[in-house]
């Protein structure tokens, strides 16, 4: 059994009273393997807890005391609630790590310990977690503001080994890292970006070309750094694991590596630009790679003097954020909705978002029939009369 065991204690608690108050906490709860050790904010420095968590082979983890005061608990206490702020610590603490109490507040002299039991591995501390979802939501794709600032090796190779140690089908690792500095390959490189860039301009309508005139797309020239990583499909030899029925999971891999680099390098204050203008043959020509090796993505990077709050394209009106609600389906492609939620069809989404756009729906298939749905063909009109599309 998985257990979590939470203690509350005065500082200086002895090694000896902790443990002999938590063994017998944790033979009152049947025994089992205790994962983690937890306690308010603070306490993790006391040489007693410490020590306890060593010999229960435990992570110590510890919880804010304003996330103590939200568990509700079996054992309040105003004196504890005097001393550290909340009500509980042992309890709430247990409570915090998401696992069942199954031991109730003991008390010795100094301090206090629960129990619980946990139904599964255990997750990170709600702190740890939080910095993991912060990571994803702030990464951000970089293209201004980098600062004239090299990268330390130490830093470089830290984000490197984070790309490194994503999953690949197969465990093929199919990926490298071309490490680009020279400034005369950078220009090369710049070159061809600005000559797509143009080629795209000129297919643009003449609002959105003007739109597009004030985005930046690359930062080749403005980072110190420039990574070019590619792709060798053949990597792992024909006999790689997952990989027969679906080649492209080969280049998936690759794509997770960057993800992986991204999100170090955003943790490390760098910021991660990826350029995508470009035909991948011409820049491989320019890098001078082998045959049978790919350029996937090209990043640039360094250090920037700030962290945009949201992607440019959205703060540029560019491109709009799609809803969650609308990425998840529910058993069949179409019923859309968040876990927990009434899924709507899609023709329903797109009555909504046209009617606040000021449009209409206009169905190309059998009827906008709502509720749960098959497949079906929608079209949106937004502007103009809806009646001159019906019929079409
Ligand atoms: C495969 C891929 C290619 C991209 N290519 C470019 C590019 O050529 N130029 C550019 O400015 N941004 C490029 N981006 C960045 C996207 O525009 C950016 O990720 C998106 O707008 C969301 O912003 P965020 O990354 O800051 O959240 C690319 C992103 C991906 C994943």
């Amino acid at each position: 059994m998985n257990l979590v065991v939470g203690v509350g204690l005065r500082a200086g608690t002895s090694y000896r009273e902790l443990r002999e108050l938590v063994g017998a906490a944790v033979a009152d709860a049947g025994g089992g393997r205790v994962r983690i050790l937890i306690t308010v904010d603070g306490r993790e420095t006391e040489p007693g807890v410490q020590r306890l968590a060593a010999f229960l082979g435990a992570e110590l983890q510890t919880v804010a005391p304003a996330e103590l005061r939200r568990q509700s608990v079996p054992s309040p206490s105003e004196q504890v609630e005097r001393l550290a702020g909340t009500p509980s610590v042992a309890e709430a603490a247990v409570l915090s790590a998401g696992a069942e109490l199954v031991v109730t507040k003991r008390t010795s002299a100094q301090a206090t310990a629960a129990v619980g039991r946990l139904a599964s591995a255990p997750g990170y501390a709600p702190g740890e977690r939080q910095v993991v979802h912060r990571v994803l939501a702030e990464r951000r794709d970089v293209r201004r503001g980098f600062v004239d600032l090299p990268i330390p090796d130490d830093v470089l190779t830290r984000v490197l080994e984070s790309a490194h140690r994503a999953p690949s089908v197969g465990l093929s690792q199919p990926w490298d890292f071309l490490l680009i500095r020279e400034i005369a390959t950078r220009r090369k490189i710049h070159d061809l970006a600005a000559a797509q860039r143009d080629a795209f301009a000129a297919s643009l309508p003449e609002e959105r070309r003007k739109q597009f005139d004030g985005l930046k797309i690359e930062a080749i020239l403005d980072t110190p750094l420039n990574i070019a990583v590619t792709c060798d499909a053949g990597r792992g030899g024909r006999h790689v694991l997952g990989r027969h029925a679906d080649p492209r999971t080969t280049w998936f891999s690759v794509a997770i590596a960057i993800q992986n680099l991204w999100l170090a390098a955003r943790a490390e204050g760098l910021g991660v630009g990826w350029v995508s203008f470009f035909e991948p043959g011409e820049v491989a020509a320019v890098l001078d790679l082998p045959a049978h090796i790919e350029l996937v993505g090209y990043l640039c990077i360094g250090y920037v003097d700030e962290f945009a709050p949201a992607p440019e394209l959205v703060r540029s009106g560019w491109a709009a954020r799609r809803p969650l609600s609308w990425a998840v389906h529910q058993e069949s492609w179409g019923r859309r909705g968040l876990p927990g939620a009434e899924p709507t069809s899609i023709t329903q989404d797109a009555e909504r978002a046209a009617a606040k756009a000021g449009g209409a729906v206009v169905d190309t298939g059998g009827g906008v029939a709502p509720g749960p749905v098959g497949r079906q063909v929608v079209r949106v009109v937004i502007g103009g009369d809806p009646a001159d599309y019906l019929g079409r």
